[in-house]
């Protein structure tokens, strides 16, 4: 029986975003370790497809079609968790989008969705999901995605980077707000995994300045959200870990050495 075996044996999980690259492979990881996964994405086709390959392979998934910048969306998503699964253990909060512009090319009304997309959704999806922990007498798990972009100031991006600055101080605070609760906050901050945010190319040749010298694969950011998920990473609360080959580990005026 699925509930039986895996490091998250029997838990229900929300991955928002699942329905492609890093979301995807956190979604098939979870189930695979025997969770039920919620695969929440506002893509039907995407959702669906993830949570149809999951069941295929033995795990037990639902596709969920949310809008987690929508409120109301949410509380249906909720809902339909709870029925599908009987709770909910832990919320990945996976979704982002980003500008990929400068201050000149930037709009106000791009600047408030993604804006709105990238920070304000993690705080509107946890506020539900630790409502319902809350009130139901249980504790959880909240890993947020964040990026190495919330660190750093780039010529490409201006919204992505300062609401990504933003998910690391909800990441600390929501950790320190829901820690009498029983509810563990931490989160993964991935750097080049995958195709780039809001796209579907994966070009595994593109240039990348880090120790390792290749780009990251979207497993290897499930298989650390998966860690803080997990009963392993029992006193870790509040943390950032970078996942990205050592880019955050390299001053910016100095060129990643070549591989000998
Ligand atoms: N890909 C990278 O190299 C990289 C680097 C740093 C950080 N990250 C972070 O990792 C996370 C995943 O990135 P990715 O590249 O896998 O993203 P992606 O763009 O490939 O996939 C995001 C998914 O979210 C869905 N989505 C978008 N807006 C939504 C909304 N409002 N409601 C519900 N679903 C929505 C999309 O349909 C898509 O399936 C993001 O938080 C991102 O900032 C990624």
């Amino acid at each position: 029986m699925v509930e039986d075996r895996g490091r998250l044996g029997g838990k229900s999980a929300i991955v928002t975003g699942a329905g492609r690259n890093i979301g995807e492979e956190i979604a098939k990881l979870f189930a695979s370790e025997g969770a039920m996964v919620a695969v929440v994405d506002m893509d039907s086709g995407r959702a669906e497809s993830v949570a149809a390959a999951i069941e295929k392979s033995g795990g037990r998934a639902v596709a969920i079609v949310c809008d987690v910048s929508r409120t109301d969306d949410i509380a249906d998503m909720v809902s339909a968790t709870v029925g599908a699964f009987g709770g909910i253990d832990i919320l990945v909060n996976n979704v982002a989008i980003s500008d990929n512009k400068d201050i000149f090319e930037l709009s106000e009304d791009e600047w408030r969705k993604t804006i709105d997309v990238t920070l304000s959704s993690p705080f509107y999806v946890t506020k539900q999901v630790a409502r319902w922990m809350v009130d139901n007498g249980r504790g959880g798990r909240v890993i947020n995605i964040g990026s190495t972009s919330g660190f750093k100031g780039r010529p490409t991006a201006l919204a992505y980077t300062a609401a990504k600055s933003g998910v690391f101080n909800l990441t600390q605070s929501l950790a320190v707000q829901l820690a009498p609760y029983g509810i563990i906050v931490n989160q993964v901050s991935p750097n080049m995994s995958g195709s780039p945010v809001g796209r579907e190319v994966f070009d595994r040749n593109r240039k990348v300045n880090n120790l390792l010298g290749r780009p990251g694969e979207p497993e290897e950011q499930a298989k650390a959200v998966l860690f803080l998920a997990s009963e392993d990473a029992s006193f870790i609360a509040g943390a950032n870990l970078f996942v990205d080959g050592g880019t955050m580990a390299l001053a910016s005026f100095a060129d990643a050495p070549k591989a000998r």
